[in-house]
Parts: structure tokens; C-alpha cells; sequence
């Protein structure tokens, strides 16, 4: 099972340490920040977003309240859990109402923690927080034929399997696009049409116009087959089909050209998480770096471009914390590199998983999923594993490091 990144806020300090040790017996746990400060803890959760708080309101309840209920606004995966020393009944309604999932009187019993573990987990696994708006993630990369395309794919159908949820997966490589191939589909509508409805575009619409892949929630906007029906598609209207996506799927899966071109700005400038993808070879992270300028210049937040090092080989003469160094930029995931895998999928027009559920690039892309979901992803033989008396975490996925401050 994924580590569930957790943090305390509470200026009690012997409630907060009493619930860290109660929550410390639990290995799935990982308490990523402490804070007495409400503002401060506030502003972390913000800024970090961990898939769980427990907020301690007793001391200021108003603006405990106020951050519980711009926490749910602002993160809908976040789950929040609020301590309360005053149990009043009205008042308990006003912190369940301000967004908490659960009220825990103090002192919080063992027993209480774990019952609010389970219920958090299951929270996570079904995510069954209410449908707001979706996420983008855009893979990019300004070299070609560096993986986008197959981290594109593989991404959506996994976030796609795990989440439960409708993904889109959109093929904005406009005059080379290749995922209707990687896929082996072949779509009755592509986004030139699309964009000539635009006045016609709700969730009907798009539900029914995005081919529906096999029986799960992906849906794909496929790339048009004229080139010069490429051409007359205009950056705005990839930016109104984006918007639309945005209020029916929960994810949008955008893959694209290595052009810096105003169609790819506008989509990049639109994505919660740009996956900028890089091998490990000095052209390569060269490449990346001025990727990483020109997101600065863009005024981009450092946290919206995650470094995805594809083909990733282990002891390699550059290794990853060369490339961070190099960029000085964290590497948030890294795909293995994996030939023989990745080459029948592309050969047959089938995603990875239907390959080869068992393979380390399988593996790593439903890691990649749910780390960007916020979602949990629990292997087949997990339990198998654990009873080994092997670290599953360490041995199942790559590491996903904390963005440098
Ligand atoms: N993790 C991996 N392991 C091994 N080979 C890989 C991996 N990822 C991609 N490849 C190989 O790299 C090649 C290019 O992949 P892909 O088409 O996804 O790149 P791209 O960046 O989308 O290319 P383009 O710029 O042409 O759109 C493919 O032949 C694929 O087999
Ligand atoms: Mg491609």
C-alpha cells in the first residue's frame, strides 16, 4: 500500500503527540508535517497537500473552522479530521458542516485512530469526496521521441483503472499525434470537430464524441487526421475544449508535440501538473533545462513542473541526483526502462497493463497515478510481499521526493 502523507495541527502538545505515537503504529502512515500554528499549518497543507489532516480546533475555533473550510475548497482529495475539546452538540454540527469528516472528542483513543484510519483509506480508495472540477496533467517534453506519448497513454489508463473515475486522454500532438495507434482505436470524432461545436459542448456531448476506451471511464480526443485541419485549430479553442473537459472528467490526460508553439502554452498554462519528461543523457537534461527557464519566464509555480526521467537504468554513469543538481530541480518520478515491454504494447495497440500486469514499468506507472491522484495503489500480491518481510514501498515504486524548498 502507498504511504498516506499525513499532518497534525494542533497547539496542544500533548494531544499532538499522544495522536503522532498512536499514529506512528500504523506503517502506511507518514506524518509529512507537524504544526502548533494554525496559520502555518494551514499554509502548508495548502502548499503540500497531504491526503489527510487532523486539525485540532479547540484553542481558535473560528479560524480552525474558516481553514477547514477553505482546506475542502481548495483540495478536494484532502481528508480532514477535526479534535474538539468542546463536544456540544450545535457546535460538533458546525465543524461537520464546515467540511470535517469526523469529529474526535479529546483525547483521542487508540481505537478512534484506527476507526478514522479505515475510514480514511476508504475515502482515498473510493474517493468518494463529490465531483469538482478535473485535473490536467500535460506530458511534455521539447525532444521528441523521448516517451511522452507512451507515459501519456499508460498514465491515463491507469489513473483511469485505479481511480475509478472518467479520464480523458487527449491527443494534442495535432499533426503527428499517435495515440489513437497506441491505443489501436479508430475514432469517429477528433478535436477539429470538436472545436467547430463549440457552442454544442456539454457533457453529453463530450461523453459522447471522445471515444470510450473498452469498458473503462477513458475517453480519448483524438488528434485530426488532415494536417491542415491542425493548422485552423486555434490556441483559445484548445483552451474552451480544455475548460469543458475540466467540468466533466476528473483527470485529462494531455499528450504533446515537442513544439513550444501557442497551442502546447495553452494547454500548459492550463495543467495543475505539467509531467516535463527527460532521459538520463546530457542532451537530454540540456533540453529540460531550457524547458525549466522558459517555465519561469511563464511565471509557472516550481511544484507545477514535476521531472519525469524516463528509461530510467539503475547505476548508471548519471544518476538521478546528478540531474537534480544539474536542473535544480527535484525528479518526482522515474519510469524504468523496460524495451521489451513497452515495445509489444506500442507494436500491438494495447496499454502496458494488458501487456504485462507484473512488470516494473506497469508497476511504476500506476505509482505515477496515484501519486498525482492522491489515490492508493494496493499491488495484487501485496500481502504476499508484506509477509516476506520485504519493505513493499522501497521494492514496488520509485520514490517520490518532497519538492525542494
Ligand atoms: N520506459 C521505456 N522503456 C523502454 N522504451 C521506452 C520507454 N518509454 C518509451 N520507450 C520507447 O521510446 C520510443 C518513443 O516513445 P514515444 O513514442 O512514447 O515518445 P514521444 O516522446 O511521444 O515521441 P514523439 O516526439 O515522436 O511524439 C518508443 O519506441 C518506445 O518503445
Ligand atoms: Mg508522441
Amino acid at each position: 500500500m502507498q504511504s498516506i502523507p499525513v499532518m497534525l495541527i494542533s497547539n496542544d502538545e500533548v494531544s499532538r503527540s499522544e495522536l503522532k505515537s498512536d499514529l506512528e503504529k500504523f506503517k502506511y502512515i507518514d506524518i509529512v508535517g507537524e504544526f502548533n500554528d494554525l496559520i502555518q499549518g494551514f499554509n502548508s497543507v495548502i502548499n503540500e497537500k497531504p491526503s489527510l489532516v487532523f486539525i485540532d480546533v479547540s484553542s481558535s475555533p473560528s479560524v480552525a473552522l474558516d481553514a477547514i473550510e477553505k482546506i475542502n475548497f481548495q483540495l478536494r482529495t484532502c481528508i480532514v479530521f477535526a479534535i474538539s475539546s468542546d463536544t456540544d452538540p450545535e457546535f460538533i454540527i458546525q465543524i461537520m458542516r464546515s467540511g470535517a469528516r469526523e469529529v474526535f472528542a479529546k483525547p483521542v483513543s487508540q481505537a478512534e485512530v484506527s476507526n478514522a484510519l479505515d475510514k480514511a483509506k476508504h475515502l482515498l480508495q473510493t474517493n468518494t469526496d463529490g465531483f469538482t472540477e478535473g485535473k490536467i496533467f500535460t506530458v511534455f517534453s521539447n525532444k521528441g521521441g523521448i516517451g511522452k506519448t507512451t507515459i501519456a497513454t499508460n498514465l491515463a489508463v491507469s489513473l483511469a483503472e485505479l481511480t475509478n473515475k472518467k479520464v480523458a486522454l487527449v491527443d494534442l500532438n495535432l499533426q503527428l499525434g499517435d495515440v489513437t495507434t497506441f491505443l489501436d482505436l479508430s475514432p469517429s470524432y477528433d478535436i477539429a470537430y470538436i472545436v467547430t461545436q463549440i457552442s454544442r459542448i456539454d457533457e453529453s456531448f463530450l461523453i459522447k464524441t471522445l471515444e470510450k476506451y473498452q469498458e473503462k471511464e477513458l475517453y480519448v480526443l483524438a488528434d485530426p487526421p488532415y494536417l491542415e485541419q491542425a493548422e485552423e485549430i486555434t490556441s483559445e479553442q484548445i483552451g474552451t475544449v480544455l475548460n469543458a473537459l475540466k467540468s466533466v472528467f476528473s483527470y485529462i490526460v494531455i499528450d504533446t508535440s515537442s513544439a513550444f508553439d501557442s497551442k502546447t502554452i495553452s494547454a500548459l498554462d492550463l495543467s495543475d501538473d505539467i509531467l516535463l519528461v527527460s532521459i538520463v543523457n546530457l542532451p537530454s537534461i540540456r533540453n529540460a533545462q531550457r524547458c525549466l527557464d522558459l517555465f519561469e519566464r511563464l511565471d509557472y509555480p516550481k511544484e507545477k513542473v514535476k521531472m519525469v526521467v524516463n528509461r530510467y537504468i539503475e547505476n548508471e554513469e548519471i544518476t538521478v541526483d546528478d540531474v537534480e543538481d544539474a536542473l535544480n530541480h527535484n525528479v518526482y518520478w522515474k519510469i524504468p526502462n523496460n524495451y521489451f515491454t513497452v515495445m509489444s504494447a506500442i507494436n500491438r495497440g494495447m496499454p502496458i497493463c494488458e501487456i504485462n500486469k507484473e512488470s516494473n514499468v506497469n508497476d511504476s506507472f500506476f505509482g505515477l497515478a496515484a501519486g498525482l491522484s492522491n489515490s492508493l495503489y494496493v499491488k495484487d500480491n501485496e500481502q504476499a510481499a508484506s509477509n516476506s518481510g520485504n519493505s513493499l514501498l522501497g521494492n514496488l515504486f520509485s520514490k517520490i521526493t518532497p519538492p525542494k524548498k
